[in-house]
């Protein structure tokens, strides 16, 4: 696991848009999962830009989604089907074509759940998948005590997550308590995490993502076992590392050859 310290979030968008942005450079037809959340908003807006100026090309990119509230409709401002629309697509220019998604309204969502996986599979695996982290070291909507073999299914909030949530609907009451989620084991599948972090209130569920030890009850913590997981936070987030000063050190030594 590699871990980058930046000041700010404008520092991780520009990190996480030139690490798609050399994976676009290899591979055009890149698939590229998406997070939602506050956090990755900085990387989104910073590969539109590069996007805009002509220096990335997303033609062929295609993109899907980790997670998704069960119950609600995909033209539901706050399904993650609209805010991936919204948040991602529509600024780089692209159209629903290029989305893979899981429908949280079928009525039979093991079933939606498996044929999200085959899709997964059948379109070559994931290249990139960037995440958030919940305060309790959810990624996905894999709560604590999920486990690292899962697969896509569905899950249920904690009430700390529906309450982190809250300031998305226009009543607490309205985060739904189901959601589908691509699980560990299906996340890990990725060839490259990136997992990005900004402030205080993330400190500790860094702190035990990358420091802590291997545990189901911290779900992040699986990003260990992964040969290539990268882990970019602002100062805020980085504030409960005890190697944080080790992490500056080697990031600023990193040889010009190696890149995230
Ligand atoms: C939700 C999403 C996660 C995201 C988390 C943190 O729970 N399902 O994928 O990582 O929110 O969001 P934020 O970045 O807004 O703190």
């Amino acid at each position: 696991m590699e871990i980058v310290i930046v000041p700010d979030g404008a520092a991780i968008g520009e990190l996480g848009a030139g690490i798609i942005a050399e994976l676009l450079a290899r591979k055009p037809a890149a698939l590229l999962g998406v997070a939602t959340g506050s956090s990755p908003l900085p990387v989104y807006a910073a590969l539109a830009r590069r996007v805009a100026a002509g220096e990335v090309s997303v033609d062929r990119l295609r993109v899907c989604q980790l997670d998704e509230y069960v119950g609600l409709p995909a033209d539901h401002p706050q399904s993650y089907r609209a805010v991936i629309a919204a948040e991602v697509l529509t600024p780089l220019g692209l159209t629903g074509d290029s989305f893979l998604g899981v429908d949280g309204t079928a009525a039979d969502l093991p079933a939606a759940c498996a044929a999200y996986e085959a899709a997964l599979a059948a379109a070559g695996g994931v290249d990139l998948q960037l995440l958030g982290i919940g305060t309790d070291g959810h990624i996905g909507f894999n709560e604590p005590c999920s486990s690292f073999g899962s697969r896509t299914r569905v899950k249920t909030l904690t009430a700390r997550t529906r309450a982190d949530n809250a300031r998305f609907f226009d009543h607490p009451d309205e985060v739904p308590q189901h959601v589908v989620t691509q699980g560990i084991a299906t996340i890990s599948e990725a060839r490259h995490l990136v997992l990005v972090a900004t402030g205080e209130g993330k400190a500790e569920a860094i702190a035990a993502t990358v420091e802590g030890p291997l545990a189901a009850a911290v779900p992040a913590s699986a990003l260990q076992l992964h040969p290539h997981a990268t882990v970019i936070v602002d100062e805020a987030a980085a504030s409960a590392l005890k190697l944080a000063d080790y992490f500056r050190s080697t990031y600023a030594a990193k040889p010009a050859w190696q890149s995230l």
